[in-house]
């Protein structure tokens, strides 16, 4: 961070929050929040006489509360800025000023109360999401007793007691008592793997985390008894593995089975009850001190910049990336990347190569001082276009821009435009092209797949980053799927237009299906959301004019779902074997007549 701090191309806005973000790839108006900080950084050499004569004390945020700190503070040893900060909340004396001894100690005079907060625009060409993430709070779990026992502490809380730099300057010590621990035990997985409470991911830091632990422990109190209680050990990194063996070599003891009570006996030590599922005993232990392994979670603000940058959420809550294998640290959203734990749990090493990473990415979108944008784009053709706004609703990237009020035709910026077609497909007057999936490309296609024994078809619409992947995993799988199944791929779901749908079945085709990625999923943020919508939109009409509604499917299938695939298509199969012939020809007859009217309506 000091590195960072001293670099002359990169500036720090520390104590900032963004509050807004406009515009796209190679062009981001960001706007950010810094907040007031009623010290003067470049004047403040963070010599500590304010902090001697501060009369308010506070727990220290960054030693977990274990030890305090003042109103006017530095955050961390190595904060960047070397300068310390005002918690004005907690300042006796700015309003009115009846303390200010802080003002009368700082010889630079470097504490103003009349600072503000100060607004800061940017205009960026890439943006790179590093927001981490919140540690699990274990409260909840209230059989590990954390919040009834001083000697239960956090993973985290650990970490502090045992730093050079902690509250005990490294000494570990029971905060009940300041005695030295001479057992110590470990729970695994709180806060993770749980479908009870706390989340059902694994955080994957946590077990290294321990092992690390338990080896410093080893090396400083060799005959200190320490216990692991695990569910399973997840030693998977390079040289992990090894850790673990020593740990084990070093006399620490793993334990498979997590405790079911946590209990403080008289003598203040903490017995642990535990089914050790390896002997399938029930065991006791009685411990000086008990550490809860705590998982992590998706960091605050992550929903609101989410909303802000047009980002995608894996079902867990962390940013979801555009491909996992081949844009790993791409958002969907181009122009923006992910690096560390915003994306989901990893450890340090992981963090800084996929920050390497996104780096690297950005420079490579950035050096050439021009992006070329992606052929696959919404085009307008403005002589059609009635300004009704419909195609800027749905733009899931804000890529078009339309005025209603002054009857303006739509104008799509190609540049934030990804591609996903659902403009096109909700345009009721037919003005968007979608370049290389216009209306004709699609209806030919159609056509074509139903030119011969349209009745033993299965028209499937499929999008191209799950469902025709999963169709592609089902055949390098050997999957066995019905043969009579055609395939016409578009970007994403939100491409396939009503119209397309009104034509199959006008060609012939028995039995049609929609599918796409799982909601939330979508890799154009939420463009499937509309194909919901408008394929219950379709279903409503079908039964009005008599036609059999299951005769339209919309499934979702991801691109890991080969089994799934084959298993929907059979499903179909089975289907279009229940689609008579007469029933076929009737529901052509009737979306002809329907043509005809609609045709003699517009003349
Ligand atoms: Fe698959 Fe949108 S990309 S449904």
């Amino acid at each position: 961070m000091t590195d960072a701090g001293r670099h002359p191309r990169i500036t720090l806005h520390t104590m900032s929050e963004i509050v807004g973000v406009k515009g796209y790839v190679g062009n981001f108006d960001v706007k950010i929040v810094k907040k007031a900080r009623y010290v003067d950084e470049k004047e403040c050499t963070a010599c500590g006489d304010c902090v001697k004569v501060c009369p308010v004390v506070r727990p220290d945020e960054f030693n977990m509360g274990l030890s305090s700190r003042k109103a006017i503070f530095s955050p961390f040893p190595q904060a960047v800025p070397s300068a310390y900060l005002i918690n004005i909340n907690e300042c006796l004396g700015h309003n009115p000023s009846v303390c200010a001894k802080c003002v009368d100690a700082c010889d630079k005079k470097c504490i103003n109360f009349h600072m503000s907060d100060e607004e800061i625009s940017l205009n960026v060409g890439t943006i790179i999401v590093a927001t981490g993430h919140e540690p699990y709070n274990p409260k909840e779990l209230d059989e590990y007793g954390y919040t009834r026992f001083e000697n239960v502490l956090t993973s985290l809380e650990f970490e502090r007691l045992v730093n050079a730099g902690g509250p005990s300057n490294g000494e570990l010590v029971r905060p009940s008592d300041r005695k030295h621990p001479e057992s110590i035990g470990f729970i695994q997985c709180v806060g993770s793997r749980s479908a009870r409470k706390g989340s059902e991911y694994c955080s994957n830091i946590c077990c290294m985390n321990t092992i690390k632990s338990t080896l410093i422990l080893k090396e400083h109190y060799p005959d200190m008894e320490i216990k692991v209680f695990y569910m399973d050990i997840r030693a998977f990194g390079k040289g992990f593995e090894d850790l673990y063996k020593r740990s084990r070599r070093l006399g620490v003891q793993y334990l498979r089975g997590l405790p079911g009570t946590v209990e403080e006996t008289e003598g203040g030590k903490i017995r642990v009850a535990v089914e050790n599922t390896a002997t399938g005993k029930i065991e006791f232990y009685e411990l000086d001190m008990l550490v809860l392994a705590i998982g992590i979670k998706p960091s605050k603000g992550t929903r609101r910049l989410q909303e802000m940058l047009g980002l995608q959420l894996t079902p867990d809550g962390f940013y979801l990336e555009a491909h996992p294998k081949l844009q790993p640290v791409d958002a969907a959203t181009r122009g923006i990347f992910y690096a560390g734990t915003a994306e989901g749990p990893k450890d340090i090493k992981e963090s800084v190569t996929q920050a390497s990473a996104a780096v690297a990415r950005a420079i490579r979108l950035m050096h050439r001082g021009e992006i070329k944008t992606e052929p696959i784009t919404a085009e307008i053709i403005d002589e059609k276009c009635k300004f009704c706004g419909k195609c800027a609703e749905v733009c899931p990237y804000n890529a078009i821009k339309v005025d209603t009020k002054k009857k303006t035709p739509a104008a799509v910026n190609t540049a934030a435009c990804a591609g996903c077609g659902t403009c096109a497909a909700e345009c009721k007057f037919d003005a968007i092209i979608m370049n290389h999936y216009t209306d004709d490309q699609i209806n030919n296609q159609t056509d074509t797949m139903l030119r011969n024994k349209s009745e033993e078809r299965i028209l499937v619409f499929a999008c191209n980053w799950c469902s025709y992947a999963g169709a592609d995993y089902a055949g390098v799988s050997r999957l066995q799927y019905p043969s009579n199944v055609r395939l016409i791929r578009t970007m994403c779901s939100g491409r396939v237009d009503e119209k397309f749908i009104w034509h199959a079945f006008l060609k012939g085709a028995p039995v049609v299906l929609v599918s796409g990625c799982h909601i939330g999923d979508c890799h154009y943020i939420d463009a499937n959301r509309w194909t919901e919508k408008r394929i219950e939109k379709v279903h409503k009409k079908m039964e009005k004019m008599g036609i059999r509604p299951e005769r339209l499917q919309l499934e979702w299938i991801s691109a890991a779902e080969g089994i799934r695939f084959a298993g929907v298509m059979k499903k179909m199969e089975g289907l279009r074997k229940s689609v008579s012939e007469h029933e076929i020809t009737e529901t052509v007859e009737i979306l002809k007549k329907k043509m005809k009217k609609k045709k003699k309506q517009r003349s």
